[in-house]
């Protein structure tokens, strides 16, 4: 029998150090945390630890460093049942870590994040991986120059076969740099965020994806998550679809929510769910997100699933 297909997520890996305060602190002030504890974080590492839990086969492709801190994560991975056979070892690189100062009075996080010299995934890499394995491919988006190399290759590899043994390709466009906004043209399903969103001027979900879908190509789907005002995506048929947020009893931990939203999206997609079933459970699985700290406590919410 075939072996299920894997979606693949592309992008950061990291150490997050989150100190957990119920006070934002005041600058050169001494405190003290109510809790501290290290998360494997990134992006794309978090995306996949929200699909391992919903039940999908997962791997994540990025690159680690070597040492101490590069084995806590890969036994997180692990732990999380993620594929790491596409994880690249740097043994002369210093891992990127985040200081998190997360605010359980208002949920809210911030982030101090460094990348010293850790390289990102290249063209060459990604050209040995076997494509056959996957039914969805996620680049969050960063080196996106490479990454439209890689996503040709799938775009090639994708033209061989009938429609439905294709690679779905999704990119997310999060950061406000202006070298991202290559990639709207590249996915089948693109999110874009809401700082991108307001850094082209737009000031709701629904605004931002009217003036944006220009620039994704013909049959895509674009999403874009609004915090507390949940979700809205808009595809071919031109008609926008939005899933209110559903708020968690109380707002603890919003670190990674936009990761486990793109997840359970990907999820739905991936095993045919329709757009609009799709955005409302990924709205979801990141409001629920939000009532606990770090991601685990996802699968006992859904553990129909
Ligand atoms: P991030 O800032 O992590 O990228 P977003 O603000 O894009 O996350 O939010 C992603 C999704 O997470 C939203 O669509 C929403 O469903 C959920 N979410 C985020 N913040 C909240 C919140 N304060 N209350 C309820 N849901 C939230
Ligand atoms: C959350 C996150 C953290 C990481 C930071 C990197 O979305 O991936 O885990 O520290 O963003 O920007």
């Amino acid at each position: 029998m075939e072996q299920k297909k894997k979606v693949l997520c592309v992008g950061l890996v990291c150490l997050d150090i989150i100190n957990v305060v119920d006070k934002y602190p005041e600058e050169d002030t001494d405190n003290r945390c109510l809790s501290q504890r290290w998360q494997r974080g990134g992006n794309a590492s978090n995306s996949c630890t929200v699909l391992s839990l919903l039940g999908a086969s997962c791997a994540f492709m990025g690159s680690l460093s070597a040492g101490p801190v590069a084995d806590f994560i890969m036994e997180d991975f692990q732990k999380f049942h993620i594929d790491v056979s596409l994880v690249s070892e740097h043994t002369q690189c210093a891992l990127p870590s985040s200081v998190v100062i997360s605010n359980i009075s208002t949920g809210s996080r911030t982030i101090l994040h460094m990348n010293r010299n850790l390289p990102d995934v290249t063209v060459e890499d990604f050209s040995k991986v076997d494509l056959n394995q996957f039914k969805w491919i996620h680049w969050e988006g960063r080196n996106a120059e490479e990454q439209v190399k890689m996503i040709q290759q799938v775009v090639i590899y994708n033209s061989t076969l009938p429609e439905q043994q294709r690679i779905t390709i999704s990119v997310e466009i999060e950061k406000t740099r202006e070298p991202l906004y290559q990639l709207f043209p590249h996915g089948d399903v693109v999110f874009v965020s809401k700082d991108v969103a307001r850094h082209f001027g737009f000031q709701s979900a629904e605004a931002a994806l009217r003036g944006l879908y220009s620039r994704v190509k013909q049959g895509a789907v674009l999403v874009c998550a609004w915090g507390e005002k949940g979700a809205d995506a808009l595809g071919p048929d031109g008609f926008i679809v939005h899933s209110d947020a559903f708020p968690p009893e109380t707002l603890v931990d919003t670190l990674g929510a936009g990761d486990t939203f793109n997840a359970a999206v990907i999820y739905t997609l991936s095993n045919g769910g329709r757009l609009q079933d799709a955005l409302t459970f990924g709205c979801r699985v990141a409001g629920r997100k939000c009532g606990f700290h770090g991601y685990s406590s996802i699968c006992k919410n859904f553990a129909d699933k």
